[in-house]
């Protein structure tokens, strides 16, 4: 079975995360880990993953990828997963999604919700809810245990999706 784990990440918090997930699916897959702006084929894979930092309520678009710039960012990606999921053709795999925001809990808005609903749109069956990690600030850190969450989060996706791509 084959897991591509694809992210957007600004400050590298996005990428922490990405990580964790990808180490805790290699248990049960083959896993590749790429940026979204490398645009990584999702073509045979059974589980695609991914990740994007909130920006303005949902996933980031060129103009707030520049505000992160003007906030101390080095990265400065043309494609986000907004655009990536803007350029994917339908998919047959199964998905999931999460993103980092700030630790406001009144705050609403989530990347991880926005993509979810896009993956559906392209055909992906999604076992798991959409899930946010944590950061203090706007450039991070994450919160104490988020990375730690991260990795059960993914365990319960790898588990949602053997089941479903293999029902008993
Ligand atoms: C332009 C901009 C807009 C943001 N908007 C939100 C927001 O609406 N809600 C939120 O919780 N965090 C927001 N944030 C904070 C980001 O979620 C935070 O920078 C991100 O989680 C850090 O991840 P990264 O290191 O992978 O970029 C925003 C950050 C930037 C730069």
């Amino acid at each position: 079975m084959k897991a591509l784990v694809v992210y957007e990440s600004m400050f590298g918090n996005t990428e922490l995360i990405a990580h964790a997930v990808a180490e805790e699916l290699e248990s049960a897959f083959d896993v590749t880990l790429a940026p979204a702006c490398d645009i990584p084929s999702a073509d045979g894979v059974d589980l695609l993953v991914v990740g994007a930092p909130t920006h303005a309520f949902g996933l980031s678009r060129p103009g707030t990828r520049e505000d992160a710039v003007r906030q101390g960012s080095t990265r400065r990606p043309d494609v986000g997963l907004r655009e990536y999921l803007d350029v994917s053709p339908m998919l047959t795999c199964t998905a999931a999604a999460f993103d980092t925001r700030v630790d406001k809990p009144r705050l609403p808005g989530s990347a991880a919700r926005r993509a979810h609903r896009r993956l559906r749109g392209l055909g992906c069956r999604l076992p798991a809810a959409p899930e946010s990690f944590r950061v203090s600030g706007t450039r991070g850190p994450l919160l104490p245990g988020e990375v730690d969450r991260a990795r059960q989060w993914a365990g319960r996706v790898a588990a949602a999706t053997l089941i479903e791509r293999h029902p008993v």
